[in-house]
């Protein structure tokens, strides 16, 4: 197999070829999803739940992502993985300027990622311009935005209603003019999705919760191995029920995406 590059995934964007993506956070499950055929490996601020037990991911720290973006891209070095690897710019590493956004993707690039991703649209947009126009390749998310979930009210669909949606779609579209390359869209209406999807040409929507109308899934590992602490959301399925190792369960995921046998959009409420 190629290395995964920004190239690649515009051919499987054109091609129709779903985009896979999993969470991890150490070095041996990153080599399994990475042979399970995963294209696209989020280290994730969700590490401050499923790792440090946190209630949500605000609490989690740059040094921290920093720690989980080497274990993981260590291990992928150790079988010369194919995987593409994006670090998640945490609460607060970001928010004050595009300089400081600067010096914390370096951190994470330096760490060996080949993308970052950062939450929020609207003044996002020049955030994401700045980092773009110096090389380092972006990953937007809009939706539900976990690192804003006191400002959001807690974990529910974003994007509802007219004016909600359209501001969800400018959002898009500005941060695809920036340059971001991928768009996380998390728990938003299916059909919101799948416009946004229809209109972005160069940035890949990623979708989790949003139905299956997206270029792309991504799930939280835990949650997909059935072992998380809480209770999953609706829209995730369990691959480890028909399936005899992790190893699997994620190439099983992988072929459900792919086949748009997952998500299943009957299992969204909204
Ligand atoms: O941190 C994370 O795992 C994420 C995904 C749920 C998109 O941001
Ligand atoms: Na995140």
């Amino acid at each position: 197999r190629k290395p995964v590059s920004l190239p690649r995934l515009q051919e499987m964007r054109d091609r129709g070829e779903k985009i896979t993506m999993l969470t991890a956070y150490d070095a041996t499950f990153a080599a399994v999803a990475d042979a399970a055929g995963v294209e696209c490996i989020l280290v994730g601020d969700s590490l401050g739940m499923v790792c440090q037990g946190r209630s949500s991911t605000v609490g989690v720290t740059l040094d921290t992502m920093q720690y989980h973006t080497e274990c993981v891209v260590r291990g992928l070095q150790r079988v010369q993985a194919t995987t593409w690897v994006i670090g998640d710019l945490p609460f607060g590493s970001y928010h004050e300027s595009k300089e400081q956004a600067l010096r914390s993707a370096a951190v994470l690039m330096r760490a060996g990622a080949h993308m970052v991703k950062l939450e929020g649209g609207g003044w996002t947009a020049d955030t994401v311009r700045f980092l773009v126009e110096r090389g380092i390749p972006v990953c937007a998310h809009l939706g539900l935005t976990p690192q804003t979930v006191h400002a959001l009210g807690g974990y529910r669909v974003q994007g509802r209603g007219d004016a909600a949606a359209l501001q969800l779609r400018r959002h898009a579209i500005e941060l695809q003019e920036a340059g971001a390359s991928m768009l996380v869209l998390e728990m938003v209406p299916i059909d919101l999705s799948a416009d946004i999807t229809k209109e972005l040409k160069t940035c890949h929507t990623i979708g989790i919760g949003a139905g299956s109308g997206t270029a792309g899934q991504v799930l939280v590992m835990h949650d997909m191995l059935g072992i998380n602490l809480g209770k999953n959301p609706k829209f995730v399925r369990n691959f480890m029920e028909s399936a005899d190792s992790v190893r699997e369960a994620m190439a099983a995921y992988v072929a459900a995406v792919k086949d748009g046998s997952f998500p299943d959009n009957a299992l969204h409420a909204w």
